[in-house]
């Protein structure tokens, strides 16, 4: 069983037709291991390369839809109800070092609600799809959110702030909290992929700040119709606002949720 409507069939199919840029780039970084200028510039043509083909495609499919693309930004469109929230590269740092773990992130807003989206990670060929109410599918397999129910027993991803980005001190708090109390946490590199795999039952929880609508657009929609839930690290519906999220499945929410939100956010 697998999920196929018209909608899922447009977005798997522009998934598709950007990734094989995306896999004949990817193959070029790891032979050039870009000796030329910089990783950079040629990664960021290929995110570009990435999103006009899903641009486009989609465009094609669904003529009067916005979109809100990573790289071109906010694009209106006929249909003021629906827009395509879309980030045609996640992972870029895992790209640019030949590290096999990135994806393209299509979802779509219908009214201010995600109500669809599709997640692929093309060098696993691996199809994670959801739409609202029909559940969510990796490739022909329904996704369950963990049945973890401790979590000494849980394995928690989350993304690591770098050079640039805010909340170093707030998240090093975090994770000395939540190292002490798991089996383990990854830092795997794709917030996208993150969420897919808390769908997939892979991971049991995950929690970032500052990532972008583009980057969990997708994913909520993905872990929660996996059955889970998700929410802003104060425990509300904010994540696209605030770019806070806690994803994982009901036994988990309160305990991790208690534990992230008794760090505090500032020394
Ligand atoms: C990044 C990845 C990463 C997360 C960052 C994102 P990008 O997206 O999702 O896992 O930790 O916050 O910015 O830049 O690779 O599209
Ligand atoms: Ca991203
Ligand atoms: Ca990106």
């Amino acid at each position: 069983m697998t999920l196929r409507s018209p909608l899922i069939n447009v977005m798997t199919a522009a998934a598709r037709k950007a990734a094989r840029n995306l896999v004949r780039d990817f193959g070029e970084v790891e032979q050039l291991q870009i000796s030329v200028k910089g990783t950079s510039d040629f990664v960021s043509s290929a995110d570009l390369r990435a999103e006009k083909t899903l641009h486009a495609e989609l465009r094609k499919a669904r003529p009067g839809f916005g979109f809100l693309l990573e790289e071109g930004g906010e694009l209106k469109g006929t249909d003021a109800s629906h827009r395509w929230i879309i980030d045609p590269l996640d992972g870029t740092t895992n790209f640019i070092h030949g590290i096999p773990h990135f994806a393209i992130s299509i979802g779509l807003e219908r009214d201010g609600e995600i109500v669809a989206g599709v997640i692929y990670q093309p060098v696993t060929d691996e199809m994670f799809m959801c739409e609202k109410g029909a559940g969510a599918y990796v490739n022909d397999r329904r996704l369950r959110v963990s049945a973890r129910r401790r979590l000494d027993d849980s394995v928690v991803t989350t993304g690591i702030p770098h050079k640039g980005r805010a909340h170093h001190e707030a998240f090093l708090r975090q994770l000395g909290a939540v190292m002490g109390a798991t089996a383990g946490i990854r830092r795997m590199g794709s917030a996208a992929l993150d969420l897919a795999y808390v769908a997939a039952g892979r991971c049991d929880a995950y929690w970032e700040m500052d990532i972008k609508p583009w980057d969990m657009a997708a994913g909520i929609l993905m872990v929660r119709e996996a059955g889970g839930y998700v929410s802003d690290l104060d425990g509300g519906r904010e994540m696209m606002t605030t770019g806070d999220v806690l994803a994982t499945n009901d036994h988990l929410l309160g305990p991790l949720g208690n534990l992230l939100r008794g760090q505090p956010a500032t020394a």
